[in-house]
């Protein structure tokens, strides 16, 4: 109570244990609210919710990417390439024999814009980030990436080619806003 002061002799003599028990709980109750604070966050980033809220899609602006080059976006935690094609790649990818491949996909099923190639870059084999986005990179036998971790190569559409991948890189969902803005998811 607020008539009862730290000093007051009764405090010291009858309300000792009242006052260990009111510093007890004062302590408990700013450990509470530490807690809350910095708990909620923690929990609210677990929320599944609010985590595809703000992960769902993201939005990239293609234009400075140039004819032959590749970038690597984060989209929901997961690297996702996109490669400008140039015309021999986009030649060579669609002249493919559909009937040859393990996992049998045209690369117009893959690429709705054939300039553009939008894979999310995870090895379908068991999940390495397979080379191929930088020049220097290997690009395998099919001139598109190379997982080195057990050998698969995949071609200029993504496609699982050689080596113990079962699938094909996975296309995610999206949607160009204009000529040079893609939104994924
Ligand atoms: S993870 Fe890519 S080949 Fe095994």
């Amino acid at each position: 109570m607020s008539t009862h002061s730290a000093t007051h002799p009764s405090d010291k003599d009858s309300k000792g244990g009242t006052r260990r028990d009111f510093l007890f709980l004062t302590a408990g109750a700013f450990g509470a609210v530490g807690a809350g604070i910095f708990s909620w966050p923690f929990i609210d980033s677990m929320n599944p919710a609010a985590d595809t809220l703000a992960m769902a899609s993201t939005e990239v602006d293609l234009s400075p990417v140039e004819v032959g080059q590749s970038i690597t976006v984060t989209w929901r935690g997961t690297p996702v390439f996109i490669r400008h094609r140039t015309a021999e790649e986009i030649e060579a990818a669609r002249a493919v024999d559909v009937s040859s491949l393990r996992d049998p996909q045209t690369d117009e099923d893959r690429a709705t814009k054939p300039e553009w190639l939008v894979i999310v870059g995870i090895c379908t084999h068991l999940g390495c980030v397979p080379l191929g986005q930088k020049k220097t990179d290997p690009h395998g036998e099919f001139g598109g990436w190379f997982c080195p971790c057990h050998g698969s190569h995949y071609d200029q559409s993504g496609r699982i080619r050689k080596g113990p991948a079962p699938k094909n890189m996975v296309v995610p969902e999206y949607t160009f806003l204009s000529d040079t803005l893609i939104r994924i998811g």
